[in-house]
């Protein structure tokens, strides 16, 4: 393998906080090392379009706090043709590109994957996604936040639930993933978390309602991760209205609140510490992985296993659940 003197660097996908930590440490890592780097705008589009530039150190100052990302992000069309990748091998060439450090979820790995594998190109991998549902890693960057988000969000809307004695349905992201409203609900003290991992197992809305959830109080929260296969809040709530008339049921969807926001301490230092990890693992010839955290310890997955998604929801968090409802 040819060395590498100079790293791409892009966020794609949904956005996520940290991403601006991450952006930070890959760059500042690189140059401490000896590396040039060149920041390619609105992940695979800039790539394919060549909005390409230099980053230097002072590039990346004084964004740390900040949610969002500062190489802006996109979702590409392009980038999953053979045209559109042939493009983007053009600009790296161009530009003297020689790996490429990808920030982002699920989709930019499989991308990722796709490119590395047609070109022959090092890529590394960081999961930025507030979704938590890339597999080999304990955590995402961006997902500790959106956590204390829902966190903060569904405790005002406590006070309203219970003044009026309401059933409140509450959306979370998570795209196809139950991490946000598993972990939200233990966070806020919620009756239940509807979550498509376990969909197909039971009825969870008959479940929830049969068992008397109601049975000490008069208000109940559910946060229920959006996706067709809960039927999403607005798809429960539909239901309550027919089939138990009873509750005097609302809906909030959190929506794209979950994705924005000054990044937790959790957040910045596993960004930071993944940015970081992503440069160690260019220099020891690593390529084709995605940075992971596995108890604390940095971990190197393949493109393969991270974009699995297989990761399992933890059963014994709905069990705790259950029990704390009473
Ligand atoms: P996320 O990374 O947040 O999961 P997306 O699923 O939207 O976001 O993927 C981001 C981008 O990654 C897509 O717009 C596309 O450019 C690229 N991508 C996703 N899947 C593939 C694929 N199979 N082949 C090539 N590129 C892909
Ligand atoms: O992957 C992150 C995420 O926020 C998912 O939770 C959500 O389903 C999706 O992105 C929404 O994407 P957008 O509104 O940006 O198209």
């Amino acid at each position: 393998m040819a060395s590498i003197k100079t790293i791409g660097l892009l966020t794609s996908g949904g956005d996520a906080p940290g991403m601006n930590a991450a952006i930070r440490a890959v760059t500042r890592s690189a140059i401490y090392n000896g590396f040039k780097v060149k920041g390619i705008y609105r992940g695979y589009k800039g790539l394919v379009e060549n909005e390409i530039v230099d980053l230097k150190t002072q590039n990346v100052s004084n964004i740390i706090h900040h949610g969002g990302t500062i190489l802006k992000t996109a979702r590409c069309k392009e980038f999953k043709t053979v045209e559109g990748r042939k493009q983007a091998w053009e600009n790296i060439q161009k530009h003297g590109i020689d790996a490429l450090v990808v920030i982002g979820g699920d989709g930019s790995l499989c991308g990722a994957r796709q490119f590395a594998s047609e070109y022959d190109f090092p890529i590394v991998g960081l999961p930025g996604t507030i979704d938590n549902d890339l597999s080999g890693t304990d955590h995402t960057i961006g997902y500790d936040t959106a956590l204390n988000t829902i966190m903060w969000c569904v405790d005002r809307i406590r006070d309203t639930a219970s003044s009026h004695e309401r059933l409140f349905f509450i959306e979370v992201m998570g795209r196809e993933a139950g991490f946000l409203a598993l972990n939200g609900a233990i966070a806020t003290g919620a009756e239940a978390a509807i979550i498509p991992e376990i969909s197909t197992e039971v009825d969870q809305l008959a479940e929830l309602i049969e068992n008397g959830f109601r049975k000490s109080k008069n208000s109940s929260i559910v946060l229920v991760a959006e996706s067709p296969v809960t039927g999403g809040a607005m798809g429960l709530a539909e239901r309550v209205r027919k089939e138990y008339p009873q509750y005097d049921v609302r809906v909030t969807i959190l929506g794209h609140l979950q994705r924005g926001g000054t990044p937790t301490a959790m957040d910045r230092i596993l960004a930071s510490r993944m940015g970081a990890a992503a440069i160690d693992a260019l220099l020891e010839g690593q390529r084709n992985i995605m940075i992971g955290d596995d108890d604390e310890r940095i971990v190197y997955v393949p493109f393969s296993k991270a974009i699995r998604r297989d990761k399992p929801i933890d059963r014994d968090l709905l069990d705790t659940l259950h029990k704390l409802s009473l």
